[in-house]
């Protein structure tokens, strides 16, 4: 399973990335506004640093704008991945992008129908919202199972990049379902580590190991 950091706080992604977990970043306009930082300058600045795909999202809402951002945004670095929103004019540009070998993240997808479209207009990556779906109380997790399920009947390559990742069982539910990447905030990654018992086993080791008044090194 692939780790995507979505953040556009270089900082934690860095930190994450120190530790061999960052296969990626996705970023998107509220990320983006949240950093306070120029779009291209952030985007460049994570590029040069994660040698993964770093999604870029488009704003325009008409294909051939989104065409020309997305164009734009690839010129960036080579590792940029233009991310579309799941209209039918997102996954316009979704096919004219994927014709000239531009990677695509279709985003904001909510249900295995519009999955299936991202998949026919070639995506690179279907990124399906788990926690805004567990928002309304439908199960955001059953929509990767049955994303997983379509696209292996056909054999799409379309990868499922499990987003809106809100929690740690997010993150195991879309391991067991066979989620090819998960993005999720640094704080659920790094969370992914914590359990009591580890915690607790590790205190008792070093208060015993103590008692023995040795050292390693
Ligand atoms: O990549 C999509 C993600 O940033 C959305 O997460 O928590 O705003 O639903 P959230």
């Amino acid at each position: 399973m692939k780790f995507f950091v979505d953040s556009a706080d270089l900082d934690q992604i860095l930190e994450l990335n120190a530790i061999g977990l960052v296969d990626g970043v996705t970023t998107n306009p509220s990320i983006i506004a949240k950093s306070g930082r120029d779009f291209k300058d952030v985007i460049a600045e994570i590029c040069k640093e994660i040698k993964g795909p770093v999604s870029a999202e488009v704003v325009s809402t008409d294909s051939e704008h989104m065409i020309a951002e997305g164009r734009e945004l690839r010129k960036i670095a080579s590792n940029v991945c233009v991310k579309l929103p799941l209209t039918l004019d997102g996954l316009k540009a979704c096919s004219t992008l994927s014709r000239e070998e531009i990677p695509t993240n279709v985003t904001l997808c909510f249900s295995p129908n519009q999955a299936l479209l991202a998949a026919k207009c070639g995506a690179t990556f279907i990124s399906p919202f788990i926690g805004r779906l567990d928002d309304i109380s439908l199960d955001g997790i059953d929509l990767i199972e049955d994303i997983r399920t379509i696209y292996d009947n056909y054999g799409y390559e379309t990868e499922i990049l499990a987003a809106s990742i809100r929690n740690v069982n997010h993150v195991k539910d879309c391991a067991l379902i066979g989620a090819d990447v998960i993005t999720a905030p640094p704080s659920v990654i790094k969370s992914l580590a914590n359990h009591v018992l580890t915690h607790k086993g590790l205190e008792a080791f070093l208060k015993d190991w103590k008692g023995t008044g040795q050292s390693i090194l």
